[in-house]
């Protein structure tokens, strides 16, 4: 079995659209659900993406984009360190067949997104589910720091508690803990 990340190619998607399919059915990710899987891995602002292969089929990918004004990790981050937003940029669409996980994709994948990131001069902060505890695991592995928390208001009107991360480097300070 060979483990490979590279930058995402066109002809990627309609594999990976497939594994996003699994993986809301086993996660229940994206909360928004999967109408339109095409769509949904191509954000606005897209900066890049890279797909995880397992002898040469695309089984995950991760994306960064530019960090928009209605960003919730933008404004917590903002509010947090007094940058100007235009210097972030948000990790997101971060997923693994769930027949491929703890092989160090979602790891290689993130190495690529904080890589590209530093080249690029760009802060990163992002918001993840609470309920995804193998996500939370990971960033916390890499040295994320948890600097705020919100609610996610998701299109179905269900509101779903969620954590704002950001790289050591992007938040040199951590959520202050309540009294
Ligand atoms: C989060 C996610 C991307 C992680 O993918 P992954 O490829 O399994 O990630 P990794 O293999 O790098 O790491 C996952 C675990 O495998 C372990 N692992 C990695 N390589 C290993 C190895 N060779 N042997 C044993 N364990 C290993 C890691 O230590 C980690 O352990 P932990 O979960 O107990 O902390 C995946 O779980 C996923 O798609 N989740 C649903 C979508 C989601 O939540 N996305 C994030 C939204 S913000």
């Amino acid at each position: 079995m060979s483990l490979e990340v590279r930058p995402r190619a066109t002809s990627d998607l309609p594999a990976l659209a497939a594994a996003l399919i699994k993986v809301h059915d086993h996660d229940k990710y994206p909360v928004e659900g999967v109408a339109d899987p095409l769509a949904w891995l191509t954000p606005d602002r897209l900066l890049a993406a890279w797909t995880a292969l397992v002898d040469g089929r695309p089984i995950g990918q991760a994306t960064l984009a530019r960090a928009g004004a209605e960003d919730d990790a933008a404004r917590i981050w903002q509010q947090h360190t007094g940058r100007d937003i235009d210097q972030l940029a948000i990790p997101a669409r971060l997923f693994v067949d769930p027949d491929h996980r703890h092989q160090r994709a979602g790891l290689f994948l993130l190495h690529e997104v904080q890589a590209f990131a530093r080249d690029h001069h760009l802060a990163i902060a992002f918001d993840v589910m609470l309920k995804d505890h193998a996500a939370i695991r990971l960033y916390e592995t890499l040295g994320c720091v948890r600097i705020g928390t919100i609610t996610h208001t998701h299109s179905h009107g269900q509101a779903e508690p969620a954590a704002v991360y950001a790289t050591p480097d992007s938040a040199p300070h951590r959520e202050t803990p309540r009294a």
